[in-house]
Formats: C-alpha cells, sequence, structure tokens
C-alpha cells in the first residue's frame, strides 16, 4: 500500500481515481480548489485513506510549501497522479492573455512543480511512479482548442523526456491519454454524454487504478490510448 497524491481530486475523473485507489488500501492526499468537495470525498472514505490537500495549481508559489507540508504530514510520497487540467472549446482569439497564461499554468508548469518537488524524494529511495493525465489531443490537433492540445503536446514531450531520464532509477513515467469521458470538463456536466461514445469515470478509474498496480518488476507503460467503443476520431 502507497501514499498517491492526486490532482484534480474534487470531481471527475480524479475523483473516482482517489475513490478507487482509497479502496484499494492505498492513501490519497486529495488535491483541489475546492475544500468543500474535498472535505465530501474524504468523509465518504470512512477508513481514513483519503486526506484533502486544498490546493490552487493556478498560484504557483503555492505549490512548493503545500507539498513540503504533505511531506511533513504524511512522510513519504510514493506515486504523482497529475491529472488537474482546464480547457474549453473556443477561437483563440476569445482567450484574454492572463486565461492563457492560466492555462499554461494548471496544465503543464504545475506539472513540472510537482515533480521537481517530489522526484528527488523518488530518486532517493530509488522507487517513484508519475502517472500524467494527457489527452488524445496530445497527438493531434483540433480548432477552437489549440491552448489546450498545446498543453497536452507539451505534457507527451515531458513525460516522455523525463521517463528517459529517470526509469534506470527506479522511477516511472506513465502517460495516459483518454478520449472524451464524461465529466464536467469545459463546462460539460458528468452523466450528460451518452454512455457508448464517452469513457465513463468509474470503469476508466479502475482501468487505471489496475495499470499502476500491474506495473511490477521492471514492466514500464510509457504511454496508453484509451476510448470509448463508440467515439469517433
Ligand atoms: N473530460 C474529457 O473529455 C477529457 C478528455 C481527455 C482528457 N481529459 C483529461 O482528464 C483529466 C481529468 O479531467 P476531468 O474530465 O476529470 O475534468 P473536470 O471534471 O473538469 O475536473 C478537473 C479537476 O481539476 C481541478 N482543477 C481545475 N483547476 C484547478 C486549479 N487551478 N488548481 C487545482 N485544481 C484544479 C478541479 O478541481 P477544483 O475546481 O476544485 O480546483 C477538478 O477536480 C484532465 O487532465 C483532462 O485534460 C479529459
Amino acid at each position: 500500500m502507497a501514499i498517491w497524491l492526486i490532482t484534480g481530486a474534487s470531481r471527475g475523473l480524479g475523483r473516482y481515481l482517489s475513490r478507487e485507489m482509497a479502496r484499494r488500501g492505498h492513501t490519497v492526499i486529495a488535491a483541489a480548489r475546492d475544500s468543500g468537495l474535498l472535505a465530501t470525498l474524504a468523509n465518504e472514505s470512512s477508513n481514513g485513506h483519503i486526506v484533502p490537500l486544498p490546493l490552487d495549481l493556478a498560484d504557483s508559489a503555492a505549490i512548493r510549501p503545500a507539498i513540503d507540508r504533505a511531506l511533513l504530514d504524511h512522510g513519504p510520497i510514493d506515486g504523482l497522479i497529475n491529472n488537474a487540467a482546464i480547457g474549453d472549446y473556443r477561437p483563440f482569439l476569445e482567450h484574454r492573455e492572463d486565461e492563457l497564461l492560466t492555462l499554461v499554468q494548471v496544465n503543464i508548469a504545475a506539472v513540472m512543480q510537482l515533480c521537481l518537488a517530489l522526484l528527488p524524494h523518488f530518486l532517493q529511495r530509488g522507487a517513484g511512479h508519475i502517472v500524467n493525465i494527457g489527452s488524445d489531443l496530445a497527438r493531434r490537433p483540433l480548432a477552437n482548442m489549440a491552448p489546450y492540445v498545446a498543453s497536452k503536446h507539451a505534457l507527451l514531450g515531458f513525460s516522455h523526456s523525463l521517463l528517459r531520464e529517470v526509469k534506470d532509477r527506479g522511477v516511472r513515467v506513465n502517460l495516459i491519454n483518454p478520449g472524451i469521458i464524461d465529466t464536467d470538463f469545459g463546462g460539460a456536466s458528468e452523466g450528460s454524454r451518452p454512455a457508448h461514445a464517452s469513457l465513463q469515470p468509474r470503469e476508466f478509474a479502475r482501468l487505471i487504478a489496475d495499470l499502476i498496480e500491474g506495473q511490477l518488476g521492471h514492466l514500464v507503460v510509457d504511454e496508453l490510448i484509451v476510448h470509448a467503443l463508440g467515439q469517433d476520431y
């Protein structure tokens, strides 16, 4: 059983991932901005396996102190799931500059900051696991989502490159690139998408947890692309 830091844990895929990892006996440090939703999530897990970490990833200066605090409070963290991201479907020119900078901060800079904070501990112990949740848009273009698509392309380059840097020292870096997931993402609402054409977050979280627990010995999953059978892509 391990201690996992999961970002974007208050809603969507991150909430299901937190529940699933806790159900399997792991301790989850659940990070997001909405402390009310995090408290509800933590209360659900009667075994105390989910602990809330209120954190705004758009606030770059808040990230390192939050991780240092979590390490002090909970001891060594074994794994990091970079799941939080923002994005919506809008022509590029309709974005304000501050919105673009926030997207880059949350979707890619914060991922690097979290890795920077935790990797030294992983390397020191010769073990650690980073799971980056990307998108199938990491490998293709989409009009009206340029900033989001750019951030996921960046995450792809970062994940594969970091893996090559640390894999011989006991640290895994996985990139999981999903198609459409039935969540609130980008102004949608969970439950509103056709089940055959979108990944159901509960099932998908189970697959990710299986993937995490199934990487034994010297095995590593560099990248995994996952779609619902009914999604056109
Ligand atoms: N949904 C899809 O169709 C889809 C498709 C492909 C890939 N993905 C990827 O899957 C991952 C999960 O997405 P989802 O669909 O579960 O999204 P979601 O339902 O919108 O949830 C996003 C999560 O990120 C957190 N978050 C947003 N801004 C944050 C900030 N500034 N600081 C800290 N946390 C923040 C939110 O919590 P708070 O609001 O409480 O902060 C929330 O818990 C993302 O990486 C997304 O890019 C999604």
